[in-house]
């Protein structure tokens, strides 16, 4: 049985002291019964959110990791400083970080790999832009983004992997992707991961869908048979989310 996962996106978004009064609101709201509920908080607020996680089922996770271990990387927080703060998923490679902090897919593979080393979870994202998809490109972006990012990842490591479809044109524009787009890529990427390892291991994998989910239209997105839960950006910052968790 592949985990069920809905991880919230917070991005740049809510000081310490909003923060901690969205996790009072959302603690004893959020039902994990038969799925894993993820908060990817700023960095700077990951240490204060963690201790009020302890104890809840709700796990801690990043946005963004550096790839080496240490040492005269300006501004950038590695894997061990991750985990000893108690996180347990980190999110790689989001379209922000590509787009807007030109990761490319070298980097995201070394983030993924050094992430697996040091034992986190994580939540790898792909997805094309609204060209590329008026083009017909989707899936050969698809396709690259996956081999580029997973390169050499082994078939035991793709496992603790979860990854994220998130089309660009969705994203934070109130455009959801259909259930059947999101399906159709969420179905595609387990195909190129079956090319990649084999059908048994790639069924064993995540795949979550995010762009502009909200309460209303998470339940037919995460009725699909490839659809395993969702990474939320803006509707992860109300009292709302709860209601997508329990979708
Ligand atoms: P959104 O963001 O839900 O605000 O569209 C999703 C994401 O970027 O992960």
């Amino acid at each position: 049985m592949r985990k069920k996962i809905v991880a919230a996106n917070w991005k740049m978004n809510m000081n310490l002291k909003e923060a901690k009064s969205l996790c009072k609101t959302l603690l004893p709201l959020v039902k994990t019964n038969d799925k894993t509920v993820v908060f990817c908080v700023p960095s700077i607020n990951i240490t204060e959110v963690g201790k009020m996680l302890k104890g809840t089922n709700v796990k801690l996770g990043a946005q963004n990791m550096f790839y080496e271990e240490k040492g005269a990387y300006t501004g950038e927080i590695s894997a061990d400083m991750l985990l000893s703060a108690g996180v347990e998923y980190v999110i790689i490679g989001h379209s922000e970080r590509r787009q807007i902090f030109k990761e490319n897919d070298v980097m995201i593979n070394k983030k993924i790999k050094k992430a697996l080393a040091a034992g986190l979870i994580p939540i790898m994202c792909v997805g094309e832009t609204l060209t590329q998809r008026e083009k017909n490109e989707t899936l050969d972006h698809i396709k690259n983004q996956l081999e580029k990012g997973l390169k050499s990842v082994s078939k035991d490591d793709i496992k603790n992997v979860v990854l994220a479809y998130e089309p660009i044109w969705a994203i934070g524009t109130g455009h959801t992707a259909t259930s059947k787009q999101a399906e159709d890529v969420c179905a595609y990427i387990r195909k190129v991961l079956t090319e990649m390892y084999d059908k048994k291991t790639a069924d064993e994998v995540s795949i979550l869908y995010g762009g502009s989910v909200n309460e209303k239209n998470a339940k037919e997105l995460f009725s699909k048979k490839n659809i395993d839960g969702g990474l939320i950006g803006g509707a992860s910052l109300k009292s709302e989310f709860a209601d997508i968790t329990n979708s």
